[in-house]
Order: C-alpha cells, then structure tokens, then sequence
C-alpha cells in the first residue's frame, strides 16, 4: 500500500473542503483525534483534525507518524496577518516556522514592570538522530513541497499567494505594537497556533514538512474582516491542488 498524503486542520472549517473533495473516507480516532482516510484523485491521502493549539498539534502528529506513516505532512488552516502587505484572504507558504511562545526575559526587580519587547527568542534544543542536540530558532518547510505548491499558485482564487514566515504560539496577538516587534524583528509574516509544533515532530522522525496557511484576520491592514470560516475553507481547497501536484 502506498504511504498517504497527510493533511492537517485545527478545526472542522479548516478540514471540510478536504473531506468535500475526498468524498468517500473512513474516520479512524485515536482518543480525541480524528483522522479521515480516503483519496483525492487515486492519491492516497489521510486528513487529520488536530485540534487547537501547540500541545494538540504535537499530539495529533506523533499519532499520525505512528499510525500512518505519511510520505509528507501539510499543516495549514488559517491565520492571523502580520505583515501590512499581506491581506485577509491571502495564503502564505510558510517556507519556515519559528515558536513566537518561545521566549527569555531578562531580570527585572519588583516594580519594574514587564517588557515584552527586551524579551530574547529561546531556540529550540533538537536531539537528532545522530545524537546530538542543534538548536533551532526555526524549522523549514520541505523544499520540493514548497516547489509543489508554488506550482499551483496561480489556480488560487481568493487573494494572492506569498511565500512567508509563520510564527506558532498559543496566543492570539491583537497589540499592533507587539505584532510589529514580531514581523519587524523576526520576520514573520503571520501567526498561527500549530505549524512549529508540527514542524518539530515531523523533524524529529524526518518526514517532510510543509506549512500553508490562508490569512483570516488582520490588524496591520485595514481589511476589518474576520472569517474564519472562508479563510479555513479556502485555504482547504488550495491544499486540495497542492496534494494533486505532489501526487502526480
Ligand atoms: N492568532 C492565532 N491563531 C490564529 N488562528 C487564526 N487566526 C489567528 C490569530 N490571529 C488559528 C490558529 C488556531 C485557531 C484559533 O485559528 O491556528 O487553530
């Protein structure tokens, strides 16, 4: 049998187009976890419904790696837009992955208050399979996978597709401010709350990568939307020609 395709979403709206263009599937759960399993156009493909948040994507990964065997994990679904050129709608390829709930502060005596923005960006310690540990202050996309979805960019509808930086963390940043530290300082171009989780236990086993996620709220443009459900939706059904492409 040939090792599927997986693709992951947080929440039902980020994972129903899938389902949609799958047709006929079977929903295997593993505890809370739900994965799907079925086709899309002869290509074996597992969609997996992650739940919300970095602890749930780490979780439902390392179930997926075990139980499945995937030859590529898709992490996508919907995001919050850090950068003012990027729009409510617009999808990013994240070409790398960067943990924004990852940080050190330095010593401040009482009442001296917080100061999120002298925070330092903590790497993150890898054992790798040789044994040695490397830190990483991101991880990156596979590079034929980004190939693959660049290649179908122009069938993409709803807005433009850009290749970005993803910022994962189990926040929802709304401080213009501190989504201008973020973007200004570490480059990214969105945040989200699973990719980097993903990212790191899909490293860790070496099963190629590939963050997409489709911007469903901003607070550096003045597009005044949040949708969610369109932005999962759209975002769905991109990935739906990205795993065409890297099937063929
Ligand atoms: N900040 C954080 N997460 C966001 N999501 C969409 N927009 C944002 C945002 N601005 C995604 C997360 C999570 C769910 C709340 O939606 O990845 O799964």
């Amino acid at each position: 049998k040939k090792e599927p395709i997986a693709v992951q979403g947080a929440m039902d709206v980020e994972v129903s187009a899938l389902l949609d263009a799958m047709g006929d599937y079977k929903e295997e759960k593993y505890g809370n976890f739900s994965f799907y399993v079925g086709e899309i156009e002869d290509i074996p493909v597992v969609v997996s419904r992650t739940e919300v948040g970095m602890v749930n994507a780490a979780a439902s990964t390392t179930l997926l790696i075990e139980k499945y065997h995937p030859k590529a994990i898709i992490n996508q679904g919907t995001a919050g837009g850090h950068d003012p050129n990027i729009h409510v709608f617009d999808t990013v390829i994240g070409t790398e992955v960067m943990n924004i709930g990852s940080f050190r502060s330095e010593h401040l005596d009482e009442g001296q208050g917080m100061k999120p923005e002298k925070w330092i960006h903590m790497t993150t310690d890898i054992r790798e399979a040789d044994g040695e540990t490397k830190e990483y202050a991101a991880l990156p996309s596979d590079e034929k996978l980004v190939k693959a979805a660049l290649s179908v960019a122009d069938q993409y509808e709803y807005g433009e597709v850009v290749e970005g930086k993803i910022g994962s963390g189990d926040w929802w940043n709304r401080e213009i401010d501190r989504i201008q530290w973020f973007h200004e300082d570490f480059g990214t171009s969105a945040e989200e709350m699973e990719a980097f989780a993903v990212a790191q236990v899909a490293h860790l086993q070496d099963v190629p990568f590939l963050s997409l996620r489709t911007i469903s709220n901003s607070e550096v443009t003045d597009d005044n939307i949040e949708d969610l459900e369109k932005a999962g939706q759209y975002g769905a059904e991109f990935s739906v020609e990205v795993v065409k492409a890297i099937g063929k």
